[in-house]
């Protein structure tokens, strides 16, 4: 089966050519969502900050705006987030990136899924050393993905990616590191490229992706708006139907989602208008992108929350960074490095850390809420692994250097191979820990009992 070389609806390519008229405003949307990622600025390595530690499993201690109000954090967070601790003891999400000369395990020509614009060395990347490392964590292993055991867990199972063109990034490289054992079968539902449904044939294996860059029901209002990139109707209490009348018989959810969040949006709530970001509207008062993300989030999660017939397990794939240095995505910024930060030379601040905090606030209170219908939440926390990857995105190496293209310089997606391909060594340690956490899950829930009767 081949993949379909048609951009897909979530490629940030203005000169891609598109099928269909829908096809072709979903890649304008994309393509605009990405070049509003304007201040996203990170300091150079002459200018170190200190790290700010922020590790899930001490993540309620830690962090100074986490809510107090979760009087039963502990609780809610042993479940939730010590994946590693009822391992080895460890945070696997916090660590620094190590060598690893074995790397990478497929490349352009042994995995077809690469997107276009992913396919760093086929537009003449120089530099290789971006493929050779892995995230070893403070305390720890963390295995390198391991195709065939993978496969194995999801046997006669189905996982979803719901997000944006960043969630596809992180399916196609599931697919690139599966390849090495089989290769999925294309079954989706509809021709449209932004919802995806692959077939592991002889594991009866399911791999889907759902576009939803805002999570939420949402509308061009604009197709210009006061940045030329576009003015979004955000129905910010609205489910985006497109997704959430889909999963209900999914095994796994994989829910991400941010990049587009920067772009000006006029947001509704009970079908008013009640504020916005950035739409310089007359009488519309800025509530900025972190309102509509938060209250995005929380739609999302009351979506899955609401669904009675949803028995997966919800995974929030936390929020990664842009790597613009030297000015914004439109004003010559770029992302140059060729070696990962160390921990101690950069820090998660500004928006990058906002959106951050945003998301384990709504996903604590979402996984609090779903406790008692029977949901359960986990966390792909991302962020710290990404963020020491300046070296890992395209650049200008996503497309030849004679095409006009909008976002010329990619700092938001990431090469493949490259280290996106660590989110899924994350993902499958996730998914081994299942086993073991639904155990003790149990006995949690029985002292609970106990306790209550
Ligand atoms: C793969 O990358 C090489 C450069 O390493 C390039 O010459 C080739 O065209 C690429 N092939 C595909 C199928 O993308
Ligand atoms: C394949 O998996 C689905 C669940 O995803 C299950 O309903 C079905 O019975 C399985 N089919 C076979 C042949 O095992
Ligand atoms: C904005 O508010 C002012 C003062 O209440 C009012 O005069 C004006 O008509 C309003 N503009 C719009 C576009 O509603
Ligand atoms: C970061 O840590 C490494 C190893 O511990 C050390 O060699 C380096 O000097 C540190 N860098 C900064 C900027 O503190
Ligand atoms: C690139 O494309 C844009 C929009 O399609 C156009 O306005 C611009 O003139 C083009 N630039 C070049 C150098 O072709």
């Amino acid at each position: 089966m081949k993949h379909n070389p048609v951009e897909l609806p979530s490629g940030s390519r203005s000169y891609a050519l598109p099928r269909t008229s829908k096809i072709v405003l979903v890649i304008i949307f994309v393509t605009l969502a990405i070049l509003t990622i304007i201040p996203v600025l990170y300091p150079l390595l002459g200018y170190p900050i200190y790290l700010l530690k922020f590790s899930p499993s001490s993540s309620s201690s830690s962090k100074p705006s986490t809510p107090s109000t979760y009087e039963n954090d502990e609780e809610v967070g042993a479940a939730s987030i010590k994946i590693s601790d009822q391992a080895e003891g460890c945070d696997i999400f916090s660590g620094e990136w190590v060598r690893n000369l074995e790397a990478p395990y497929y490349t352009n020509t042994t995995c077809w899924a690469i997107h276009e614009h992913q396919n760093c060395m086929k537009y003449g990347r120089p530099d290789t050393e971006f493929m050779k490392w892995k995230w070893k964590p403070d305390g720890c292993e963390l295995p390198v993905f391991n195709p065939a055991q993978f496969l194995e867990i999801l046997r006669g199972k189905s996982l979803a990616f719901v997000g944006d063109s960043v969630g596809r990034n992180q399916m196609q490289s599931l697919i690139c590191l599966l390849s090495r054992v089989e290769y999925p079968i294309d079954v989706s539902y509809t021709p449209d490229e932004r919802f995806k449904r692959w077939k592991y044939t002889s594991y009866n294996s399911t791999i889907a992706y759902f576009w939803t860059p805002h999570l939420i029901k949402s509308k061009e209002r604009d197709a210009n708006g006061p940045t030329q990139t576009g003015l979004f109707n955000l129905y910010l209490d609205e489910f985006d139907e497109e997704w959430t009348t889909q999963i209900e018989g999914f095994d796994y959810l994989i829910i991400s989602g941010g990049h587009w969040f920067y772009r000006p949006a006029v947001f509704y709530e009970n079908h008013q208008i009640v504020g916005c970001h950035f739409c310089q509207l007359e009488n519309v008062t800025d509530l900025t992108k972190f309102y509509g993300y938060r209250k995005a989030f929380r739609t999302a999660f009351k979506a899955i929350n609401s669904l009675e017939n949803f028995k997966g397990i919800t995974i929030l794939r936390t929020f990664a960074p842009s790597h613009f240095e030297n000015g914004i995505w439109n004003q010559g910024g770029n992302c140059v490095r060729t070696k990962p930060f160390r921990s101690n030379e950069t820090a998660l601040d500004g928006d990058n850390l906002e959106l951050y905090m945003i998301q384990m606030e709504e996903f604590r209170a979402a996984e609090r809420e779903g406790r008692k219908k029977g949901k359960k939440y986990r966390l792909l926390d991302t962020t710290q692994a990404s963020l020491l990857r300046p070296d890992g995105h395209p650049s200008r190496y996503g497309h030849w250097p004679h095409e006009n293209v909008t976002l010329y310089n990619d700092c938001v997606h990431w090469c493949l191979p490259g280290p996106i391909d660590t989110w899924n060594d994350f993902l499958l340690q996730m998914l081994k820990m299942e086993g073991i956490r639904s155990h003790q899950e149990r006995l949690h829930s029985g002292d609970r009992k106990m306790k209550f009767q």
